[in-house]
């Protein structure tokens, strides 16, 4: 079982619900890492969430977690997903198993959204179910 979970959020993602909300909805950012502290709470596992527009915060902290002891990962990488191989060389660096988060579906859109830097090597992938998206990775975490 994963007993220390780390959450990021990448860029943008601190506009949820006022953000193009025909694509995310109207649920905050906020309202998500409550749920998740909640679960977390309840499974009595830690859990840090971070949100980030920079890419090189992105990366300290993902360098950061091996000092932490975080035993799992939940990324939303957001854009990053689709341009950024140092944020995959970060996580590979560290070797913290994962799951790709993304509140819409990725595979609906426009087509630049298809390519990820981090799906091959994250255990999973979980794109286009809202916060239960987050929810369920958590869970899964959890039972790691
Ligand atoms: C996103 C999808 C990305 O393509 C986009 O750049 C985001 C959010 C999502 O959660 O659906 O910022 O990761």
């Amino acid at each position: 079982m994963a007993k220390n979970i780390l959450v990021l959020h990448g860029p943008n993602l601190n506009l949820l619900g006022v953000r193009e909300p025909t694509i995310y909805g109207n649920i905050s950012l906020s309202t998500i890492d409550s749920s998740l502290r909640k679960i977390a709470s309840e499974a009595m596992v830690d859990i840090s969430i971070v949100q980030s527009n920079h890419e090189g915060h992105l990366i300290d902290i993902i360098h950061d977690s091996h000092l932490k002891r975080n035993d799992f990962l939940i990324i939303n990488a957001g854009a990053y997903t689709h341009t950024s191989i140092a944020l995959r060389d970060a996580i590979s660096a560290v070797s913290i198993p994962f799951i790709e988060v993304h509140i819409s579906n990725v595979y609906k859109r426009e087509s630049f959204r298809s390519l990820s830097y981090l799906s091959d090597i994250a255990i999973g992938v979980i794109s286009g179910l809202g916060i239960s998206g987050y929810e369920s990775a958590l869970r899964y975490a959890i039972n790691y």
